[in-house]
Order: C-alpha cells, then structure tokens, then sequence
C-alpha cells in the first residue's frame, strides 16, 4: 500500500476538512484527522482486538494523516448511547451487535437473531454477502450509517445461576437479552422474563441477581470474568452474534480519496485479521472458562439440542408477523437454513 506523502497528506485533510462539516480545522497543515472507535468489550476480546488492528492500519497507510482514537469497554459511550453519538458526530466509529440496531428503526435487523438460523454453519457466512444485506445496509445508509464491515464473533451460549438444561428450566427467570425484539421473544417462548441490560452494566446485574443468566459468546464471559458471577454454562449454540463496523455516513462519504483509500484498506484488512481470529479465540476461550472450574459446563446432546429447536422454532413462525414470510424465506435461503420438521 503506497503511503501518502506529506503535500498529499495536507491537501486531504484540507479537503476532508471541507467535506465533511466536521468544523475539523488543522491547527497546522500537519494536524492529523483524529478518528475516535468507541466500543463496549475489551481491548483482549475479538472486536477489541480487531479495533486496534484498525487503528494500526490506518495510522500505519494514512502516514499518520489519521489518528485513531479506541476507546473501549464503554469508557466513552455505553450500549444505549452509542448510535445516538455516532449519528452526533461526537464518535467516528462503532462495531456495535447488530441486534442492538433497533433504535435506527429497521426491524429486518432483528432477523439474525431467529433461534438455531446458522445451524448451518459453513453456508450461513454466505449470508452477509447476499443480495438481502445491499437491501438491508440501503436501509442501513438512510439513517445515516454507513456499514463498513460485518463482523461474525461466533455462536452464543448460556451462562445462568442454576443448570440449563431442559427448555422448561429457562422458567420464571430473568433473562438478559441484548435489544432486539427477536430476542425478546425467544425469552419469552422459553418462559422466561427478558431484561434489556448495557453490556456495560451485565456484569453487576448478574453479581447483584438483578438477572439471572444471560447468553453470550465465550470470549466475552472470559473477558467479562461472567463465570465469577454465575455457576451455570450451557454450550447451546442458539444464535450467533453478528457486529457491523459503522461510521456515520456524513463522515465517511465526505472523506478525501486520499484519505479513503488507505482506511478503506484498514478495514478490509482489520476484517480479515478479525475473520482469521475470532473463531480460534472463542473456542479458545470456552476452553479457558472451563480449566478455571469456577462455573459447572453442560453441553446439549443431539436429543437436548433437538427438544430446544422443537421449543423455539414458533418464534420463527411467529416472526412472520413482523418480517413477513417473503422475507423470512429470503433470509433463509441466503443462510442456507431448512425449518427442521420437528
Ligand atoms: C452484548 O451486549 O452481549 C454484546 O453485543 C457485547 C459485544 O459488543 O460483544
């Protein structure tokens, strides 16, 4: 990747500056762009890591042009203030779950999180290159938010202060659920009562038994340290948690070429390194949780699994309502799921 050189750097943040009424104003000609990536996890989990990887790149191809800012583990903007700043100006860049879209008032976003969707692991990634995500980022861009990457942090598991096993254990509980309403749902369909709590603020809610179980990927129990606070884990596999690499539009489309081209190359790269590494992290994890013996492992059986999708697949038949079946239909076919006849 050929760096910029420092006329070139000076014009582009001039141009940048222009464009995107930022009222960035270099101090001198010199006065590099500074990007702030807010996000919620640590710097050690996989979107930490993939943030720095970003800021490294983009440093590293703007020949300092750009300077990037991580502020991570909600230090700057909690889960429910996030979109709101990015929409502000206030931050440049997000990755947050893409089941927490819902104050942007796309509900199709809610749709990934249909119980069991990617049972079909290899094919379901073919998803997010699909004709239904230019659909779905179109909508996406109309709020004001440009996609830049999504990024597959793997699938979810239970953590809980008393065994899962069974469908019907889930009663009467409170559940942390991220916002989505599918989530909702899929709590309620269990028999549980979902609570909508901040990543942020998930560790003291299951400390205090303000909830009493949440479902996670493992990097985040680990990082989170969520095995101190409950006794439970179940290795379900239920649904997946998907991130999108955001930035205000405003921001990105008014961005010089000479600035675009060597972030865009960041984040091609940054998902890339997060794609090579978020998997083995993940496994790598639950493998950590487990030596640490602070919390008791269960993992389905064929059958516990098969009594859990039999349990959740209404909630599909019940999202036609919100999605409609076309849609649902089209969603499937791009993640390569059949409804199992249960
Ligand atoms: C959660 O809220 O549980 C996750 O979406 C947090 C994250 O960003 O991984």
């Amino acid at each position: 990747m050929s760096q910029l050189n420092r006329r070139q750097v000076t014009g582009a943040l001039a141009a940048t500056a222009a464009a995107t009424g930022l009222g960035y104003r270099p101090a001198r000609a010199q006065t590099p762009l500074v990007l702030k990536f807010s996000h919620v996890v640590t710097q050690d989990a996989p979107k930490g890591k993939a943030a720095l990887k970003f800021k490294e790149l983009a440093e590293k191809y703007s020949n300092g042009a750009v300077k990037v800012e991580i502020y991570a583990n909600s230090s700057l903007y909690k889960d429910k203030e996030e979109l709101d700043a990015l929409q502000l100006g206030s931050v440049h860049l997000l990755a947050p779950s893409i089941a927490k879209f819902g104050p942007l008032g796309i509900k199709e976003f809610d749709v990934f999180d249909l119980p069991f969707l990617f049972i079909n692991a290899e094919k379901a990634d073919k998803l997010f290159q699909s004709p239904v995500m230019a659909e779905l980022n179109g909508k996406l861009e109309s709020t004001g938010v440009k996609p830049l990457a999504y990024w597959n942090n793997g699938n979810h598991v239970y953590t809980c202060n008393k065994p899962l096993i069974k469908p019907d254990d889930f009663q009467g509980l409170k559940m942390r659920i991220q916002g989505s309403k599918v989530l909702d749902a899929v709590a309620r369909q269990l028999g549980a009562i979902p609570q909508v709590i901040g990543f942020g603020e998930l560790y003291q809610a299951l400390q205090t038994g303000v909830v009493d179980g949440e479902d996670n990927v493992p990097s985040n129990i680990l990082t989170q340290k969520f095995y101190e606070v409950q006794k439970h884990l179940t290795v379900s596999y239920h649904g997946r948690l998907h991130y999108s690499l955001i930035a205000s539009k405003k921001f990105w489309d008014g961005l010089s070429p000479e600035l675009r081209k060597p972030l865009d190359q960041a984040v091609k790269e940054s998902t890339e390194f997060f794609d090579a590494t978020a998997a083995t992290d993940n496994i790598e994890a639950l493998d950590k949780i487990k030596s640490l013996g602070k919390i008791q492992f269960h993992v389905l059986t064929p059958e516990e699994k098969k009594e859990w999708i039999a349990k959740l697949m209404p909630v599909h038949k019940d999202m036609e309502k919100r999605f409609g079946k076309p849609f649902i239909d089209k969603i499937y076919a791009a993640a390569g799921f059949v409804p199992p006849n249960t």
